[in-house]
């Protein structure tokens, strides 16, 4: 049984307060876990709760750590850690509100997860196989979606896409998907430089670019990948995570960097066309959050040959996902244990989105840690992929490097490789 729970301020890749859990179980097992935070958010997600006023721009977390300590921590006291549908119930059932905000969906993650972690460490397991145990999935070792450069939200809108990625799902091991990324990576940033395209890099480690259209964020992705020696659209492929929301709304969408506003079907076709050009695999959140039609539409279209994903769109509810599916928008979803707020949630979401048929990608935040609850969570659901953000940066190689440890433990031939992409137009 749980024993005690404590919370303690900690901070993130972006230097802001983060909330850390401590959970202790009677046995002396600990789990700990630190809420991530987005800044490219879903307008239906869980909610952080913090402070406000002049502090950390309003950042802290002091409220948050309350509800933890003296709300949360008591209702949950004595219940067993392997009990972790209703420690979930019981954190739902003491916020009560839409989207977290009473207690915080920093609060609610944090301890949700640190409970996941002690009943881990209570039966001696690593967390990948305690999750694919506890909620019977078949392990294996996620393909990595990784970012090379990045833009929107996370490199002061310099491009409006947000995020510019490879996938090796032509790689047999995830050592040589590490390889190769090293290669793409520095070769980009290489043919950065020599351009004069380069201004450090962005918030989860990919090349903060200063390019002159969006198009010329994919050329210069195209020329990294041969630059490594590779062909494009063979081992390597472009994945693209497009968070239309950030710049769309009502079905009107502003691409800030070419000065032009494109409409839904304008922007369907745009996309659509960089999908002919460029060896595209995989694109998240195509069309805004609230423009379901043309996602629809954009699902219609191009489901067939290319993985698209719902972010901010399905926000990790099983419910949006339900309903999605039904109509036939999307074929993938985006599963961040924060947006819904509790562990029990989002392995529902990603069930819901297996009986559809569909792929699930486990997600880190843009304001991460050296938490890497997200390698376990992917590992051992089996999902087949993992998106962290960059090759760049500890909070971002901790998540990586995890996994390569994971490897050793679940053995290398567990390595999903290019099957989660099957059935897309290179497969
Ligand atoms: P966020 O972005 O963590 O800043 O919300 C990540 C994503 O959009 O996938
Ligand atoms: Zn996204």
């Amino acid at each position: 049984p749980i024993a005690s729970i404590r919370s303690r301020r900690v901070w993130d890749s972006r230097g802001n307060p983060a909330v850390e859990v401590d959970v202790r179980l009677e046995s002396g097992a600990l789990g700990r876990a630190i809420a991530p935070s987005g800044a490219s958010r879903g307008t239906r997600e869980a909610l952080d709760l913090r402070d406000g006023g002049k502090a950390f721009g309003g950042k802290g977390v002091k409220k948050a750590l309350a509800a933890v300590n003296d709300v949360i921590a008591p209702a949950l006291i004595g219940i067993e850690a392997g009990e972790q549908e209703r420690v979930d119930a019981a954190i739902l059932a003491l916020d009560g509100s839409p989207l977290k905000e009473k207690l915080g969906g920093n609060a609610t993650v944090a301890t949700s997860l640190a409970v996941l972690h002690a009943a881990a460490a209570d039966s001696g397991t690593p967390l990948w196989r305690h999750v694919a145990d506890r909620y019977r999935h078949t392990p294996s070792l996620p393909l990595p979606e990784i970012q090379i450069f990045g833009g929107g939200a996370h490199a002061g809108r310099r491009v409006d896409i947000q995020d510019f990625m490879i996938m090796v799902p032509g790689a047999s091991s995830l050592d040589e998907v590490m390889e190769v990324t090293n290669e793409v990576y520095f070769a980009a940033g290489d043919i950065m430089a020599s351009r004069g395209k380069i201004a450090g890099v962005a918030d989860e480690g990919g090349w903060w670019p200063v390019f002159d259209s969006n198009e010329e964020a994919l050329e210069t992705l195209v020329s990294a990948i041969e630059k490594a020696g590779e062909k494009p659209g063979e081992r390597v492929v472009i994945s693209l995570d497009i968070a239309a929301s950030e710049f769309g709304q009502d079905g009107r969408y502003r691409l800030a960097l070419e000065d032009r506003e494109l409409d839904s079907a304008a922007m369907i076709d745009m996309l659509g066309d960089w999908l002919d050009a460029y060896p595209i695999a995989s694109i998240e959140d195509p069309l805004g959050e609230d423009d379901a039609d043309g996602m629809e539409e954009f699902t219609r279209r191009f489901g067939e040959r290319v993985q698209i994903i719902g972010d901010d769109y399905l926000v990790t509810n099983a419910g949006l996902v339900e309903q999605a599916a039904a109509r036939g928008a999307c074929n993938a979803v985006l599963v961040k244990v924060n947006q819904a707020g509790t562990v029990t949630e989002s392995i529902n979401t990603f069930d819901a989105a297996q009986a559809a048929g569909w792929r699930s990608i486990v997600s880190a935040r843009s304001g991460e840690t050296e938490d890497v609850s997200i390698s376990h969570l992917a590992t051992g659901l089996g999902g087949g992929q993992l998106k962290v953000g960059s090759f760049a940066r500890s909070e971002r190689m901790a998540k990586w490097n995890e996994c390569l440890r994971i490897q050793d433990e679940l053995g290398a031939s567990a390595f999903v490789g290019g099957r989660p992409l099957a059935g897309t137009w290179w497969g």
